[in-house]
């Protein structure tokens, strides 16, 4: 494995520090509220499952899966929704949790998608951000960290779906790309 690796970005260290911070920013900001973390399959998991266990407001979460970059590492600006949330999200708070948002194509679908079944609020929580990479314009609520183009795996983010499970953020030697 070590010899795939060309920087790590972020320690486990580093991100737990985030994930804490960012929950309880949201903690704060929804205050006396309920939410519904609604996930985006597979790359925001791990993401979602060390966020909400430090949110300390009434919490549902659901998952969403859309296909945008097949298994290559190129938008393909295609995007459509492999499945859908499981439970209705009409009159909720939703915050919309991705591992990385890169051109906003994934995520501008995605928000007017969901705003479109009368929710009560829509918020977008993003681990990674490449706010240079955008196509579109899509406003990350509560944004992780802005990283470099360097394509970036593990603690969720994949590669033709390997290193999720790595608990740091690397980027990986050109030649194994
Ligand atoms: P966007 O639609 O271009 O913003 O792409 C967002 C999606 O592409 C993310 O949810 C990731 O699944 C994937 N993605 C973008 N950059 C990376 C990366 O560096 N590593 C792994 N996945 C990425
Ligand atoms: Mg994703």
């Amino acid at each position: 494995m070590e010899r795939i690796i060309k920087e790590i970005i972020l320690t486990d260290k580093q991100i737990a520090k985030k994930v804490k911070e960012i929950a309880k920013k949201i903690s704060a900001d929804y205050k006396g509220k309920e939410i519904t973390l609604v996930a985006v399959l597979k790359g925001a998991t791990l993401f979602l499952s060390d966020l909400c266990r430090y949110i300390d407001v009434p919490v549902t979460i659901d998952f969403i899966a859309v296909s945008s970059y097949g298994s290559s590492t190129e938008t393909s600006g295609v995007v459509r929704i492999l499945k859908d949330l499981d439970e209705p999200v009409e009159s909720r708070n939703i915050i919309v949790v991705e591992d990385i948002i890169d051109t906003g194509l994934t995520l501008n679908y995605l928000v007017t998608n969901l705003k479109r079944r009368n929710v009560a609020s829509l918020k977008v929580c993003a681990l990674l951000d490449r706010p240079h990479k955008r196509k579109v314009d899509v406003k990350v609520d509560y944004s992780g960290f802005i990283i470099s183009d360097d394509y970036v795996v593990g603690y969720g983010l994949d590669y033709k779906q390997k290193y999720r499970n790595i608990p740091f953020i690397f980027s990986i030697k050109p030649e194994f790309l």
